[in-house]
């Protein structure tokens, strides 16, 4: 399917495969649609569909609240049925060239251990390798369960083969519940990523003030890893 997305500042052409979230096809294509979460939570992913059909493949979520004006929907939520039209209100650019480009990777679950009675640590053991900037996430889809969920990773390594991430347990959530009732090592799961621009580059030369609440500890983890590796504190 073929996606005309109109920004404020100019026009983009880009393909979605038809059971490619439309936001993920345009990061793919390395066009910085807005995001924030790309999970179905936030609403900064939302656009207007001007022509052609599309399928929403969570309709609950909460994020549709933020949805005001007529044929409004989350591009991290809707796949394409036909060629579209899109427009959102924002000014949209391409990647800068140095970028770590989002894909979609597979991957294997591994190293699954508790840490406390409600926090695991695992690993994703990738097909291919791929580089993040450090305070980067995936967004996650195990098997079993509908839709993607964000995951900071926790560790930092140029073209690595291995996510580390650390999860906190939501009771009743439906990848918590899939994590933390065993069995998870060996299994398949599906990555879009790396996302996120809350990132951690050395060459700043600033002093790092880091403030965290719940599992966004993650992110940071990956940064003092990330400073700590180029003896930033030093
Ligand atoms: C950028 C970002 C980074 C994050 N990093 C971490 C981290 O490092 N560690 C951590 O523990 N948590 C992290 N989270 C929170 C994490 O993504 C999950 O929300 C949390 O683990 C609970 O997931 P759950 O499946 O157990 O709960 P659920 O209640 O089943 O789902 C929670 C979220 O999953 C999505 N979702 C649920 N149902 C559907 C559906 N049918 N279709 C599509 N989407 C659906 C929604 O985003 C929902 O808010 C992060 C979130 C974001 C946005
Ligand atoms: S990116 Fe947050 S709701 Fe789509």
């Amino acid at each position: 399917m073929r996606i005309q997305l109109n920004a404020r500042n100019r026009a983009y052409d880009f393909d979605a495969a038809p059971d490619e979230r439309i936001l993920y096809a345009g990061l793919a294509a390395r066009i910085n649609l807005p995001y924030e979460c790309g999970s179905g939570t936030c609403g900064t992913c939302r656009a207007r569909l001007v022509t052609g059909e599309i399928d929403d493949r969570w309709p609950q979520a909460v994020s549709r609240k933020f949805l005001k004006r007529a044929n409004e929907f989350l591009m991290c939520q809707c796949v394409a049925r036909s060629d579209c039209t899109v427009e959102v209100a924002s000014f949209v650019y391409n990647m800068d060239p140095g970028a770590c480009f989002p894909a979609f990777h597979g991957g294997t679950i591994r190293y699954t251990k508790a840490l406390t009675h409600d926090v695991n640590s695992f690993s994703v053991e990738l097909a291919q390798p791929t580089d993040f900037d450090a305070g980067q996430f995936v967004t996650m889809q195990v098997p079993g369960v509908a839709g993607y969920r964000g995951y900071s990773m926790v560790n930092f390594e140029r073209a690595t083969s291995q996510l580390d991430f650390v999860i906190k347990k939501k009771s009743g959530g439906g990848c918590s519940e899939w994590l933390f009732k065993g069995g998870a090592d060996g299994a398949h799961v599906d990555l879009f990523g790396p996302l996120g621009t809350a990132t951690f580059y050395p060459t700043l030369g600033k002093n790092i003030l880091c403030i965290a609440g719940g599992s966004g500890v993650a992110g940071m983890m990956s940064i003092l890893e990330r400073a700590r590796q180029e003896r930033y504190f030093e």
